[in-house]
C-alpha cells in the first residue's frame, strides 16, 4: 500500500466511521424539536397538561385548564388578546378581550375589586366588560366560552 492508497481509505475510514455518529446526533435533535403548533404550557407543577391552542373547525381554541383558571383566578392568552375569569357569584365563564377600548393597553382582572382595571390611565370595567370609570366609554368585547373535558376554550 503507498502513501496515497493509505490516505484514500485512512479518509474513508474516518468518514465511515464517524457517520453513524453523525446520523445519530440528527435523529435525537430532530427528535427533540418543538412542535410547530402553537401550545400553551401550563407552569404550574401539578397541572402539566399541554394545550393545543390552533383554533379548530368550530372556531374555538383552547386558552387553559379549569385547573390553571381556578388556582390563577384568570386565563389570559396574549395571541388573541383574551382573558378568561370565573364568576365568583355564578361559577360561570366570562371571557372578553384584553385590550382596553380607551388606548389599546391590556387590562387585568382585580379579583378583589371584582372588575377590570387599565393601567394605563385607569379605566375600570366590569366582569361583563362594561365600563365603571373612564376614560374609557366603549366596554369590553365578549367573546364564547366554554369548557370541556376540562379545557377552557374561547371563540372570538
Ligand atoms: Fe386603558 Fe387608557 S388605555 S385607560
Amino acid at each position: 500500500m503507498n502513501r496515497r492508497q493509505f490516505l484514500i481509505w485512512f479518509g474513508i475510514g474516518g468518514i465511515a466511521s464517524y457517520l453513524p455518529v453523525a446520523m445519530a446526533a440528527c435523529f435525537a435533535e430532530s427528535a427533540e424539536a418543538p412542535s410547530k403548533t402553537p401550545t400553551l404550557t401550563n407552569h404550574n407543577k401539578e397541572d402539566t397538561t399541554k394545550i393545543d391552542s390552533t383554533p379548530r373547525p368550530d372556531g374555538f381554541f383552547a386558552v387553559g385548564t379549569i385547573t390553571e383558571l381556578d388556582q390563577k383566578g384568570q386565563l389570559s392568552q396574549m395571541l388573541n388578546d383574551v382573558i378568561v375569569i370565573r364568576d365568583s357569584e355564578t361559577s360561570e365563564l366570562i371571557a372578553l378581550t384584553s385590550v382596553c377600548t380607551h388606548e389599546g393597553c391590556s387590562v387585568e382582572w382585580d379579583v378583589d375589586k371584582n372588575q377590570f382595571g387599565c393601567p394605563c390611565h385607569q379605566s375600570a370595567f366590569s366582569k361583563e366588560g362594561e365600563v365603571i370609570s373612564g376614560p374609557a366609554v366603549i366596554p369590553l368585547e365578549k367573546y364564547e366560552v366554554k369548557e370541556e373535558e376540562g379545557i377552557v376554550f374561547v371563540k372570538i
